[in-house]
């Protein structure tokens, strides 16, 4: 397994444990909170790697409706790896 895919498969445990619960992940097509963009559009409307940067700030968004994540023991840069390997219609 290639240092990437690593990045990316930390990622993707990292985004089911901390997003699933409100945001569609990969091909999923419905997100369960009706709000939340699917993590495979989000760069449709975000700039993956300043979303980098605000994980690392700990501050990923600032709708009520997101908890506030403790990113200092997230693994930002796998998560962001992640969610670059599921966008769609990008070609990032
Ligand atoms: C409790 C529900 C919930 C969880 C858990 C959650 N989100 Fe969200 N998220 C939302 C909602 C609702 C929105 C839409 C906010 C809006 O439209 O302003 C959103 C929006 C976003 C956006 C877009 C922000 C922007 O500035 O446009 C990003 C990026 C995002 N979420 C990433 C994540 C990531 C990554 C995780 C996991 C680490 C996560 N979210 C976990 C509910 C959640």
């Amino acid at each position: 397994m290639s240092e990437q895919d690593e990045l990316v498969g930390r990622g993707e445990a990292i985004a089911q444990a901390a997003c699933a619960g409100c945001h569609a992940l990969g091909g999923a097509d419905e997100s369960p909170h009706p709000d939340a963009p699917a993590l495979r559009l989000l760069s449709q409307t975000v700039n993956l790697d300043v979303l980098e940067a605000r994980f690392a700030d700990a501050s990923v968004s600032d709708h009520p409706d997101m908890p506030e994540w403790q990113f200092e023991h997230i693994d930002a840069a796998g998560l962001i790896a992640y969610l670059k390997s599921v966008q769609s219609g990008s070609e990032e």
